[in-house]
């Protein structure tokens, strides 16, 4: 397939690009800069995930998008960056006629209890609420609402991190998956596997699901 990875230098966006050209998939990757990666033996393209406009361009012809941009660092706030790259994409996707998209989304929209999400407990780090809100609102008002698009918004466990390849996970729908002692954690080279699973079975069309150890 041919695939667009939007944010491919960043560090979840690494690993994604790097599973998809292991199983022999034709990806481009775009961010901002277009920086090239060290050991990354990708072509980047220099595009910006909230302009719809460049999304279309460079979504003509392609079989997938994923998105794994993240917050912008500095004076711009998570929640401008992070609903503005949903918008950009959702419309930029329609305008190139383009279907599939997976999203590389935010754990704190997850369940803990029902009507009781992550974000809203009192141990959620408050560093990470920001952001944490503004993936909510993505999800909630711009993916779930693109109803013409093959999206899924694919929720990592509440911790990941570097880590071991083990091609083992779990996935979830709206709730938080845990493991036995509580934890909720997936290493960033299994979720690479499990999106990279995602795009070559097409499923989970127009849902959310979570992936944990
Ligand atoms: N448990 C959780 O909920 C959890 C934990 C970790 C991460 N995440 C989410 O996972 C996503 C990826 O995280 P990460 O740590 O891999 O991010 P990261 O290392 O900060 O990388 C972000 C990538 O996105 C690109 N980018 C940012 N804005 C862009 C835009 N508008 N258009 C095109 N490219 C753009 C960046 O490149 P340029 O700056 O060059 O454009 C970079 O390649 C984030 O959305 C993050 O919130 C969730």
């Amino acid at each position: 397939m041919k695939i667009l990875v939007f944010g491919a230098s960043g560090a979840i966006g690494q690993e994604i690009t790097a599973e998809l050209l292991r199983r022999g998939h034709s990806v481009v990757g775009v961010t901002r800069t277009a920086a090239p990666v060290e050991g990354l033996d990708v072509q980047f393209v220099q595009g910006d995930a909230a302009d719809a406009a460049s999304v279309a361009v460079l979504a003509q012809g392609v079989d997938a998008v994923v998105s794994a941009v993240g917050p912008r660092r500095g004076s711009e706030n998570d929640e401008e960056s992070l609903v503005g790259a949903a918008r950009g994409l959702v419309e930029g996707l329609r305008l190139a006629g383009t279907r599939r998209l997976i999203v590389v989304g935010g754990a704190g929209s997850l369940e803990v209890a029902p009507g009781q999400r992550l974000v809203d407990t009192p141990d959620f780090h408050p560093a990470w609420k920001p952001a944490a809100l503004a993936h909510a609102r993505a999800l909630d008002e711009i993916y779930r609402a693109a109803d013409d698009l093959d999206w899924t918004y694919v929720s990592p466990a509440a911790v990941i991190e570097p880590g071991e390849r083990t091609g083992s996970y779990r996935t979830g729908g709206d709730q938080l998956l845990t493991d036995e002692a509580g934890d909720s954690r997936i290493s960033i080279p299994d979720y690479a596997i499990a999106i990279a699973d995602l795009l070559d079975s097409g499923g989970a069309v127009r849902r959310r699901i979570t992936v944990a150890h």
